[in-house]
């Protein structure tokens, strides 16, 4: 069979390999302690469970509409006026199975081929690798170290051409757990309004932030006009599986991506789009308590980390991921990754599987129980004793 050419320029990502590689040492009787896989721990809050056992019954189990149900496109419309302060309605909203979806259909719908994406690195590899599929440009900008993983601005600006489409932003942030400053989302306001550029906004994580309030970038003056939202249930409400997400966006584009829905998915499963309302509607009481618990183990997994000779790492302010830096353990990321899960039995992830920038780096998820996080930082800081050069 021949393939198109553009298959060769579509990657998938790291992390799942990994996941694959700590469960077949567990099959094999060995003690793994997962700090890899991005998806929240807890189980969908039941009465989310019991919104989808209803609806099923009450007969959703047919095609709906491309761009999602009305009355979901209302509530998530309403919910995110509310909370993020966008000004959005039902038309500005289509809602998909996952919030991949919407990273893919948006570029799909806005990229020429040529087109220069300006992606931060380290990133979430889908960016690229969807961008570069399309066979746009991908033009990488660093995040930086010494400001706590926030934008360089001077990089961002110097990166902007005539053929500058789109800039991606992600906040919070994985892998860094970064949260980008109010400074930077207006110097990128700034910069779009300027450039005539769009933002790809990936805030899939904002409903995860310690210590700030979370402010998006379409609610600031001018950009709900330019900007494309990307959000969903799978973090927020630990529906990782459910798949569904939705994306905030101008009407008009809103409509491409109800036409590439329905040549694509058709539509997003119904009774999964019930339990979605019933997510918005009840109390939000066990997703306060997910939020404070991640809070927790954020400050344990931080400074535990800090206390391993050779590893610093910095005080992320949102999602679930620590990110140490490494270099002075002597490893580089792939071979201490690789050594942690063989020898030590923790699954980490290396951070080159976020792009070049994250070489010296680790990407650490805290999606799991305190006391398995205690026991992968003591088996972090005992291999690291017996073979690291700090
Ligand atoms: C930054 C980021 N965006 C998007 C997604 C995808 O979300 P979903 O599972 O809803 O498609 C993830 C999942 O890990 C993510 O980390």
């Amino acid at each position: 069979m021949r393939f198109a050419q553009r298959m060769s320029r579509i990657t998938t990502a790291a992390s799942f390999d990994m996941l694959a590689r700590g469960k077949a040492l567990e099959a094999q009787g060995r003690s793994i302690i997962h700090l890899g896989i991005g998806e929240p721990d807890f189980d969908t809050p039941r009465f989310i469970r019991q919104a989808a056992d209803d609806a099923l019954e009450a007969g959703f189990t047919h095609y709906g509409p491309a761009a999602g149900l009305p009355e979901l496109r209302e509530a998530i419309a309403r919910a995110w006026s509310q909370r993020r302060a966008i000004p959005c309605s039902a038309e500005n909203v289509i809602v998909t199975p996952g919030a991949k979806p919407i990273l893919f259909f948006s570029m799909l719908a806005l990229l020429e081929p040529g087109d220069e994406v300006i992606i931060p690195s380290p990133a979430f590899p889908t960016y690229a690798s969807v961008a570069a599929f399309l066979d746009a440009r991908v033009v990488s900008t660093p995040l930086d170290p010494s400001r706590g993983f926030d934008l360089d601005l001077a990089a961002l600006a110097a990166r902007i051409t005539p053929r500058t489409r789109m800039i991606v932003l992600n906040s919070p942030h994985n892998p860094t757990g970064a949260v980008l400053s109010d400074a930077t989302l207006d110097a990128v306001r700034e910069l779009a309004i300027q450039h005539d550029l769009v933002v790809l906004s990936d805030e899939i994580y904002g409903s995860m932030v310690y210590d700030l309030p979370y402010r998006s970038i379409a609610s600031l003056p001018g950009m709900a006009e330019r900007t494309v939202v990307v959000d969903g249930f799978s973090k927020t409400y630990a529906m990782t599986g459910w798949r569904l997400g939705f994306g905030i966006m101008p009407a008009a584009l809103a409509k491409h991506i109800a036409t590439l829905m329905n040549n694509s998915n058709s539509c997003t499963a119904t009774f999964v789009q019930k339990a979605g309302i019933a997510a918005l509607a009840g109390p939000q009481t066990e997703v306060a308590a997910m939020i404070a618990e991640f809070h927790a183990r954020r400050d344990l997994v931080v400074s535990g980390l800090s206390q391993i000779p050779g590893v610093e790492c910095y005080t992320p302010s949102g999602a679930f991921y620590a990110w140490p830096d490494i270099r002075a353990t002597g490893f580089a990321a792939s071979e201490l990754a690789d050594r942690l899960l063989d020898e030590a039995g923790v699954v980490t992830l290396p951070g080159t599987g976020f792009g070049a920038e994250g070489e010296g780096y680790l990407r650490l998820s805290y999606a799991n129980s305190q006391d398995n996080l205690r026991e992968g930082l003591a088996r972090i800081g005992e291999f690291l004793a017996q073979n690291g050069t700090a």
